[in-house]
């Protein structure tokens, strides 16, 4: 059936500018590092693209190994995109990354100049689209300078491949360093894209001074911290869960781990007296940085996408409860 958006898609969402660019972004955006691969119901999938643009999410984001299988998740998004999004393409902000493994031999993976533009060019031909939003580096490249990845960054710009250029999991210095770079060659750095959420907070750590010294955007990924900070492992691994499906644990380091879990329980109590979910008191703290231009979640289906949306309803916290989260989140 032909897909009609809601009348009302920005009547609630918060739009907030990254750093010191034109652009401003939802305060959550939407992921597609799993639940849009080839392995997934397409059905499913395209429910919570209309379900997420009907709320005011106007910012979804790729890689070119989102699926699994890689790729496929571009093929989802193009497939959809065709089918309902297109007519609203000037409504969208679609991302999209190169820095890990896409193909055998020497330029698969990483940052040269070589392997950024073939990966970009895949990228759209997989989505079908005729540019990106934002192009990123996902990972720094410890082995090729910075001026090689920056400059082929810019190259994706100026050819129209993409309109703004971004950086992920890149540290203080790094960042520093691409930001001058980007903008000696005029294509200044839009935003960063690091891990963020209360078991992993090494931005605090001086990128997001950084960021706001330099004028750039945050949007942080695993807000939720792939599913822990919600209460989905309360009560054990549910089979419908990252964590069943994948091989008994999630990628990046996060463990489903009985501390963690008993930080989980008593932060949702602060989240119950808020009168929020445990989700919802997760992605309001990651946003209450004031450089923090975006939560980018994850969903699986349609009804946690309507679970972080309504998050914007209560984003304040006093200063006993911020203590309070300190205190749990410290404790052994
Ligand atoms: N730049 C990078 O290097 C990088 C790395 C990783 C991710 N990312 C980006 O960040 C996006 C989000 O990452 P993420 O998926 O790890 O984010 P996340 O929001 O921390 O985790 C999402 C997962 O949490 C569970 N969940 C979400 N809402 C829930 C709710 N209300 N109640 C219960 N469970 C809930 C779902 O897991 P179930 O499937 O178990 O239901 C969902 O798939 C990715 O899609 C990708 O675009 C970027």
């Amino acid at each position: 059936m032909t897909y009609l958006p809601s009348d009302t898609r920005y009547d609630t969402m918060r739009y907030n500018r990254s750093g010191r660019s034109g652009l401003r972004l939802p305060a959550i955006s939407l992921g597609m590092w799993y639940n849009f691969g080839g392995v997934d119901p397409l059905e499913r999938s395209r429910a919570m693209l209309r379900r997420a643009f009907d709320l005011g999410i106007t910012h979804f984001d790729l890689a070119n190994n989102y699926g699994p299988p890689p790729g496929s998740a571009e093929d989802t998004f193009g497939m959809i995109f065709r089918q309902d999004l297109a007519p609203f393409r000037d409504e969208l902000i679609i991302s999209n990354k190169a820095g890990y493994l896409m193909w055998p031999g020497p330029y698969g993976e990483w940052g040269s100049r070589k392997y950024l533009i073939a990966s970009c060019d895949q990228s759209l031909k997989r989505t079908g689209l005729d540019y990106f939003d934002i192009f990123y580096s996902h990972r720094p490249d410890p082995r090729t300078p910075l001026e090689e990845t920056m400059g082929a960054l810019d190259f994706i710009v100026r050819s129209g491949r993409a309109l703004y250029v971004g950086i992920s999991t890149y540290d203080p210095d790094q960042t520093r360093q691409a930001a001058q770079i980007l903008r000696d060659l005029g294509t200044p750095c839009l935003i960063h894209q690091p891990r963020y959420n209360m078991f992993d907070r090494w931005i605090e750590d001086g990128l997001l001074d950084v960021l706001a010294d330099e004028g750039i955007g945050c949007i942080c990924f695993s807000p939720l911290a792939q599913g822990i900070l919600t209460n989905k492992y309360l009560d054990g691994v549910p089979d419908e869960s990252r964590s069943a499906k994948y091989e008994g644990h999630l990628h990046w380091g996060d463990k489903v781990n009985q501390d963690r879990l008993a930080k989980v329980r008593k932060l949702r109590e602060i989240a119950e007296a808020r009168g929020q979910t445990m989700a919802q008191l997760a992605i309001a703290w990651v946003l209450r940085h004031p450089g923090m231009t975006s939560a980018l979640i994850g969903a699986s289906r349609v009804s946690q996408i309507e679970d972080a949306v309504a998050t914007l309803d209560n984003l304040a916290f006093t200063e006993a409860e911020l203590s309070a989260i300190e205190g749990i989140l410290a404790g052994s």
